[in-house]
């Protein structure tokens, strides 16, 4: 029996191949994959976290471009833009998405022609690229983040951001993972991440994988214990870090980063440095997804009043100056406001 964990994204074959997705919706009770052939199921999937996590976004999103050439007239090219606009309208949040896209945008507009053959032959390899590109990123990210860890910690993480939220490793999580397989001993504390349970149903399952010690937190948790000193690191992703280093993550991420900063714990955000937009200046023009109130209501069944509406902000902001660093695949940025954004962004050109 094969023992090696399934892939959140994997293409089989060539420009006629299909990509297979696991399941997220499904985790961590059934192991199913979805098999993608054409854009809209790849939009849907997206739409409803089938495949989540901003850089698993981005990746998925990749192979939209060789599946919108497969379909019928008008013009290839046409198509591929109509795809494109379909894909881009999935999630508004995750920074990766539209850098994905904008990839396979700009691979296309350098190619002469209009025979889809050869379009979707350099699209599938732009998407192979993205693929291995952020698997590399992933490395290097749990590398550099491993080095802020020691052995004994008790560390927060919001979310999900391990191998399911990426093509590789993960990017916050990658540093644990990493970190323990240096042989440090850490007690990893996993917000359950409402109203999805992102946290609870792939964190945990990922930690599980991996072999290493965990708790499960309700969110409301985690502020007390970092003021009560219980907690040495809070490490976190991101889905998108405008120019002055202001953080979009998922929600629930801004009370643990005010608790910590109160109570001088270091916060850390972990990101590829695909989730710097610095186009925006500042976090207030973050799109912030809003998703329908029915998703928090719905986990809670026959316990509130019928009729009862949610609000349901995806994501939440927070400011620069409550992030201790931020890790990107080029080291440790100690001060992540928008002259460390700059340099980042100038060391990666
Ligand atoms: O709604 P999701 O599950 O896509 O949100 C994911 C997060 O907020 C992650 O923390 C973020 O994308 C970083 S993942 C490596």
């Amino acid at each position: 029996m094969d023992a090696r964990p399934i892939p959140a994204i994997r293409w089989e074959g060539g420009p006629e191949g299909r990509l297979l997705l696991l399941d997220q919706t499904k985790l961590p009770s059934k192991l199913e994959v979805l098999e993608i052939r054409d854009v809209e199921s790849l939009a849907r999937a997206i739409r409803e976290l089938a495949v989540r996590g901003a850089p698993a976004i981005g990746v998925a999103a990749a192979y939209g471009g060789v599946l919108a050439l497969r379909e019928s007239p008008p013009s290839p090219r046409e198509r591929l833009e109509e795809a494109l606009d379909l894909l881009a309208a999935s999630r508004p949040t995750a920074v990766n998405l539209f850098h994905a896209l904008s990839r396979l945008r700009r691979r296309a507009a350098a190619l002469p022609g209009e025979d889809p053959a050869t379009l979707a032959a350099a699209l599938l390899d732009e998407a192979r690229t993205l693929h291995r590109e952020d698997e590399d990123l992933c490395a290097s990210l749990g590398r550099h983040g491993a080095t802020l860890l020691e052995d004994g910690m008790t560390v927060l993480t919001h979310c999900n951001t391990g191998r399911l939220a990426t093509a590789g490793v993960g990017t916050a999580l990658a540093c644990i993972l990493t970190a323990h397989r240096e042989g440090k001993r850490l007690l990893v504390y996993a917000d359950e991440t409402r109203p999805l349970l992102q946290g609870a149903r792939l964190t945990l399952f990922e930690l599980a994988e991996a072999g290493i010690e965990a708790r499960l937190l309700v969110d409301g948790a985690g502020p007390g214990l970092l003021l009560a000193g219980e907690i040495q690191a809070v490490f976190v992703g991101a889905d998108r870090i405008a120019a002055n280093g202001d953080t979009a993550n998922k929600v629930g991420t801004l009370p643990l980063a005010l608790a910590a900063s109160r109570a001088g714990v270091p916060f850390y955000v972990v990101a590829p440095s695909t989730t710097l937009d610095p186009s925006l200046p500042d976090g207030r023009s973050i799109p912030i997804e809003e998703r329908d109130g029915d998703e928090v209501t719905s986990l809670l069944g026959d316990r509130v009043p019928p009729g009862t509406r949610a609000r349901n902000p995806a994501f939440d902001v927070t400011p620069a100056d409550l992030i201790t660093a931020l890790v990107t695949e080029h080291g440790i940025c100690r001060s992540p406001d928008r002259d460390g954004i700059k340099a980042l962004l100038d060391s990666g050109r």
